[in-house]
Order: structure tokens, then C-alpha cells, then sequence
């Protein structure tokens, strides 16, 4: 196989021909890029691999591009990277070693190609296109990659015990890469996870869950779940997902598995086009159900209060997992706690006021609380399902039609707190607070609307009943 004619694609691969060649060393592609070539899959980072220093291979190839300005060095890894353009160079001279571009351990005992193929996860990752003039172009594929590329299959180069106790970290990776190709896990492989699995406690939470977002962001997220519940990987990072399996029976009472379900509202609200933090709320959604779980004799099984308990689980879990603690986390949070709240506002009778109040408390986020809600329906009667959706386009049309009346949703006091002071000549103090949550509960409950006359007025009328005096 010769891929002179794709490499002219792309100018940087002449140029770093001719940089190693100057500098009279082996120059390769390697890895990722390689892998996504064969499959016409798009790609931004190019790693580079050369018998020699890497860092004085990227600087040649940045003299040459004639910017140093995007150009990085790591010293203690031997790697150095060009940000060109869009795209992301990797430059490392080959090595012994494992190749883990992420860990923190330095390396490292300079090797040969060959030395560093041998090091690397996958069959598929470890392929390598020359740049050197005598074979510019050719495929160096030592263990057969491009044939487990046609078979659909992540398999270890070397021994899979080999392979992963190099960085456990693999083992997340082989499922992660099953995941986002639709790939198989050959068994020898699958089976060296399995005995692995306890391995995966020394390696660190960031780099775990940097693997795990990526299995979340796939189109079928469930997938890669199923396969690390299955490799005994899960519960290792994950307890309280796995908590979810499993059905409990009594008296004729049964519940649903809660772990399948969840899987089933991740990949429908992967369907829909849900973000990553959507998809995380849809994992969290039922998170306290094993938790709330009790059993009643007349209802059988039920899981009271698990969406308000499951929002405080939340950030336990994003700490543990290294997952941002920020707004990213609130609104997860806030999909969580709210996640049952549509489901009343089907009924007909339904007051305005509940609808008003969802969409004070959803506010921007209503519309991907309808997704996670739509998502959560799951049954495998599809007539059902349809029709449960169906009901949450009225509540939408419902939600439409108070907002226009309200504009409750990203609510903004009429009444500022400025406004109180002046009308009852106040310094700061409590009573401004009170007034304040008072029209807000007004405007919410229907008694008065969302505009400034008639805040004002209410205003007035608390006031009065503050016993304060109108100036
Ligand atoms: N690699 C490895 N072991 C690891 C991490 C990386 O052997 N623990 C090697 C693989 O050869 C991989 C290359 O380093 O192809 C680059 O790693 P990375 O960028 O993480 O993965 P890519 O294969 O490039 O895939 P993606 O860009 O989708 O992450």
C-alpha cells in the first residue's frame, strides 16, 4: 500500500520529508492519523515519529513553515507540537517505551520504529506511513492493522496483559475506540480487560473520564457502557452507575432495570443531538434511585424524592470524576431535579401557574429539559412511546403560550430594589427582600402580571400591610 498520492494532500508531509532529511534522519507518520486516513475519517492532529529527536525535527519543520511562534516544546516528554493553521502537529522521537502521550511519567530509552510500534495500544494505532525518500509513502504495518480495520476489531499488539499493564488506561481506551468506530473488541483482548480491571484504580481520574466523555459523545453511547459494565470497569470509576442494574420482585411488583433504562435515555438524547452535559444529565437523571428505593405494599416500588436527592448527588460525583464544577455542573443539576416536572403538565386541567412556575425554575434550560424528558420515555411498546411524546408537545405548545403572556422564563424583577427604597424611603433591610419575593410570587402564582404597573401597585400593597409609609 503506497500513500504518496493522499500525503500530497496536505503540504506539511513534503515539509517534514525534507526536514528529517536535512537533518539526515527516519521520519514517520504515525498513530491516530494514520488509522483515520485508511477510514476517510477527519483529523486535525498529525503525530510525527522520527529515529532521532523529535524536538529538533519539530523545530526544523517550524523554521520551515517560518513561524516559531505556535511552536512548543516538552522537554521532559521529548515531544514537541506546531500549531499550524487548524492543525496540530505532534513531533516525539521514537522510544522503547510505552508511548502514552498523557501520562505524567517522563520517558525516556530512545528505540527504532520498530521498538516504537511494538509499544503501542492498538493494532489499528500503531501504523506508520514513511517520509523518508527512498519509500515516501509507504505503509509500515507490523501487526496487521489495516486487516483489523477491515475487520472491525480492537486488538493489542503485543501480549494484551503486555499492552495494558504499560498504561491501564488502554483498556478504557480499547472500548472508547470500540465505541466511536463500531468496532468489536477481539475476545484475547476483551478477556485481558476483564483481568485486568483492578489495574484501573492507579491510574488518574482525569484521564479516565477524559476517555469516558468521549464514550459518552459517541452516537451510541450505550455501547461503550455495556462493554465496560461487561470488562468489570465501570464500577471501578463508577459505582453509582452500576448500582442502577438489576430488578427486585415482590408481591407481583416489579420494577424496571434502572441501569438499561438510563443507557436507553443517554442514546436517545444522543438521537436528539443532546451535548455532552445534556447526555450527563441523562445519565444522572434516575442516579438516586437505589437510594430512594422502597417497597409498598398497595404501589409496589417506589423511588420518592430521587430526583431531589439525585441533583445533591451530583456534585459528589462530578468531584470524584473530575468533571468542572461550574455552570457545566449546575445545569445538570438543575435537569436532574427537574426532570419529573413535565410530566403533571400534560393533564388538561393544569393550571397556568405550574407552568409559569417550570418555567421560572427550567428558565434557558427548558428546552433541553423537554429533550431529556422526551429521552426518558422508554418502553418498548412504540405506540406508547409516541403518544407519551406527543403529550409533551402540548405542554410545549402550553409553555409557549404562557410565556408570551409572562415572559416568566428568564425572569427580571419589575420592581427593583432601588424602586422600593424610594417609594418607602428604606436604607437597606430586610423588608426590600420580602416585597421583593413577594411580587415574584405574585407574578408567579397568576394574581398579578409581569409588568411594571401593576408590580408597582403590588408593591404599594405589601408595603401597607409592612406597615411602611409610602413616600
Ligand atoms: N497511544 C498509546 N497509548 C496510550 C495513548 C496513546 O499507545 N495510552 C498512542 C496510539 O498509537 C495513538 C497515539 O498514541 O494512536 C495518539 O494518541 P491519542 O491522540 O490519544 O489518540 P488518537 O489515536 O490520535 O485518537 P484521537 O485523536 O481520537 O484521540
Amino acid at each position: 500500500m503506497n500513500f504518496s498520492a493522499l500525503l500530497a494532500q496536505h503540504p506539511v508531509f513534503e515539509l517534514v520529508k525534507k526536514s528529517a532529511h536535512s537533518l539526515g534522519i527516519e521520519a514517520y507518520v504515525v498513530g491516530g492519523y494514520v488509522r483515520d486516513l485508511i477510514l476517510k475519517r477527519p483529523s486535525k492532529d498529525i503525530d510525527f515519529v522520527c529515529v532521532g529527536s523529535g524536538i529538533d525535527l519539530a523545530k526544523e519543520v517550524a523554521a520551515n513553515i517560518g513561524s516559531k511562534k505556535k511552536f512548543q516544546v516538552f522537554k521532559n516528554f521529548g515531544t514537541a507540537s506546531i500549531h499550524h493553521g487548524d492543525w496540530e502537529l505532534e513531533f516525539v522521537g521514537a522510544r522503547k517505551e510505552s508511548y502514552q502521550r498523557d501520562s505524567r511519567k517522563p520517558i525516556v530509552e530512545e528505540g527504532t520504529l520498530e521498538d516504537d510500534q511494538n509499544r503501542r495500544d492498538f493494532t489499528i494505532n500503531a501504523l506508520a506511513i514513511s517520509l523518508n525518500e527512498e519509500n515516501y509513502g509507504a505503509l509500515i504495518d507490523p501487526f496487521g492493522g489495516v486487516k483489523d480495520l477491515k475487520k472491525k476489531i480492537i486488538k493489542t499488539p503485543l501480549e494484551p496483559d503486555v499492552t495494558f499493564s504499560d498504561d491501564p488506561l488502554r483498556m478504557i481506551r480499547a472500548i472508547r475506540f470500540a465505541s466511536q468506530l463500531n468496532f468489536d473488541i477481539a475476545p484475547n483482548t476483551f478477556d485481558s480487560i476483564i483481568k485486568n480491571a483492578e489495574r484501573l484504580k492507579i491510574i488518574s481520574a482525569e484521564r479516565i473520564t477524559d476517555e469516558l466523555n468521549k464514550i459518552i459523545l459517541t452516537e451510541k453511547p450505550s455501547y461503550g457502557f455495556k462493554l465496560l459494565y461487561h470488562a468489570q470497569l465501570l464500577d471501578k470509576f463508577f459505582p453509582e452507575i452500576v448500582e442502577l442494574q438489576g430488578v427486585d420482585e415482590k408481591n407481583g411488583f416489579k420494577h424496571k432495570d434502572n441501569f438499561y433504562h438510563t443507557l436507553q435515555v443517554l442514546d436517545n438524547t444522543a438521537e436528539y443531538g443532546g451535548d455532552l452535559w445534556l447526555r450527563w444529565a441523562a445519565i444522572l437523571h434516575d442516579i438516586a434511585k437505589p437510594a430512594t428505593k422502597r417497597f409498598n405494599p398497595k404501589q409496589g416500588w417506589t423511588f420518592h424524592g430521587h430526583e431531589d436527592k439525585g441533583a445533591r448527588m451530583v456534585p459528589k460525583i462530578f468531584k470524584r470524576m473530575k468533571l468542572p464544577l461550574n455552570e457545566k455542573m449546575k445545569y445538570v443539576q438543575k435537569l436532574v431535579l427537574l426532570h419529573l416536572r413535565p410530566i403533571p403538565l400534560v393533564r388538561d386541567n393544569i393550571t397556568d401557574n405550574a407552568v409559569r412556575r417550570l418555567l421560572f425554575e427550567a428558565g434557558d434550560d427548558i428546552e433541553d429539559l423537554m429533550t431529556l424528558c422526551r429521552a426518558d420515555v422508554t418502553s418498548k411498546n412504540m405506540n406508547k412511546v409516541k403518544q407519551f411524546r406527543a403529550n409533551f408537545d402540548k405542554v410545549e405548545q402550553k409553555m409557549k403560550e404562557v410565556e408570551e403572556n409572562d415572559q416568566v422564563r428568564n425572569f427580571q424583577p419589575p420592581v427593583s430594589g432601588e424602586d422600593i427604597m424610594k417609594a418607602f424611603d428604606l436604607s437597606p433591610c430586610k423588608e426590600i427582600g420580602i416585597i421583593k419575593s413577594e411580587i415574584k410570587e405574585a407574578i408567579l402564582d397568576g394574581e398579578i402580571q409581569n409588568n411594571r404597573e401593576e408590580a408597582y401597585e403590588y408593591m404599594l400593597e405589601v408595603g401597607r400591610k409592612l406597615k411602611l409609609k409610602a413616600q
